[in-house]
């Protein structure tokens, strides 16, 4: 018997060898399956010998045989398990790595090129302002968009029933006291916000969004933008004025521009002007107004008159980069089709 047995335990050991072996080199998790089933499969080499345990008349050494074939199972297993996390780990970069998407390839073909985005008209306009302000020694400065009474009219001189309201076509939320809240008309209540913040001297433009009641048509849109400019100063003069709008102009559009002014009126400017630009061609284009900032507009700014005197201007942003772009019709700026928008850069 002793001769069977030890027979036995070397086909055994044959079979570990061989199993963990094969498991070591299978290539796949399939070619791993197939090598597990050979060995420890129902019909496997190691089911074989388990069936051969009954024929060990021997108690001891049947109990021997057995565990060691416990052992040879749980060795197998062992193998087994480490091949298959191995070759699952190897898998799945392979996946990974034929899934990948090459977006490289789509950002470097021309068709896509072409389809990136680009600043608005008029952001770009509006940046490049900045620019030329902030090379001028100006800082920039924001206010709301809805606006109080009190900002938007009032403290520009302009109380409770003053004619000149009607001067801009007022959009009014609904609050109470009514007409105590409006979208901003224009970019001037910033210049009060402004002196009652900032200790003067002031250097500063304010760009933003301006709201009127106005039916689009080609050069007019209920929702424009604007930007303010205030300067206050000691001993500032309509000249320092006109000076700065002339600095302004030609660093804007070019050496080739030139502007001017014309007498007229605003309520919180005293003496006021319209300013226009000239082309290379000699023709004109109105651009804002401006003026010397009122007394009553300083004071409401906390300002004393005696001490302090300023300038203001203001101008349309979308009208400026309508004309710089050559667009004819301010709606198309707003139709958001890129195939028109896509042509300015
Ligand atoms: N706020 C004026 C407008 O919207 C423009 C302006 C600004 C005029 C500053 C004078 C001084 O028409």
């Amino acid at each position: 018997m002793a001769s069977d047995t030890s027979s036995s335990s070397a086909a055994l050991s044959a079979v570990v060898a061989g199993a963990l072996a094969a498991m070591k080199s299978a290539p796949t998790t399939d070619a791993l399956k197939a090598a597990l089933a050979q060995a420890l499969g129902k019909k496997g080499e190691l089911s074989i010998l388990k069936a051969s345990l009954g024929k060990i008349t021997d108690a001891d050494e049947r109990r021997e045989f057995g565990q060691l074939i416990n052992s040879a199972t749980e060795a197998i297993t062992a193998a087994s398990n480490e091949r298959r996390s191995e070759l699952e780990n190897v898998e799945r970069d392979a996946q990974i790595g034929r899934e990948r998407l090459d977006i490289t390839e789509l950002l470097l073909a021309p068709s896509a090129t072409q389809r990136q985005g680009r600043m608005h008209l008029v952001t770009q306009s509006t940046e490049r302002l900045e620019d030329v302000f902030i090379g001028l020694g100006f800082q920039i400065a924001e206010g709301p968009e809805v606006e109080s009474d009190f900002y938007n009219f009032e403290a520009l001189n302009m109380p409770p029933s003053h004619p000149a309201r009607s001067m801009w076509d007022t959009l009014f939320i609904d609050a109470d006291p009514q007409g105590s809240v409006v979208l901003r008309t224009h970019t001037s209540p910033v210049q009060i916000r402004i002196m009652q913040e900032w200790p003067p001297p002031i250097y500063a433009i304010m760009p933003g969004r301006v709201f009127r009641r106005d039916t689009p048509d080609a050069t007019h849109m209920p929702v424009f933008h604007q930007i303010e400019g205030l300067v206050i100063d000691k001993n500032i003069t309509f000249a320092d004025l006109a000076g700065t709008i002339e600095a302004f102009t030609q660093a804007f559009f070019g050496s080739d521009f030139t502007s001017r002014l014309r007498p007229s009126y605003f309520p919180f400017t005293e003496p006021s002007a319209e300013f226009d630009i000239r082309r290379p061609d000699g023709t004109w284009i109105e651009l804002g107004g401006c003026g010397m900032v009122h007394p009553s507009v300083l004071q409401a700014g906390g300002l004393d008159p005696q001490e302090w005197s300023g300038f203001a201007f203001g101008f349309g942003i979308d009208r400026m980069a309508k004309e710089r772009h050559g667009v004819g019709d301010l709606r198309d700026m707003y139709s958001n089709d890129v195939r028109f928008l896509g042509q300015f850069t």
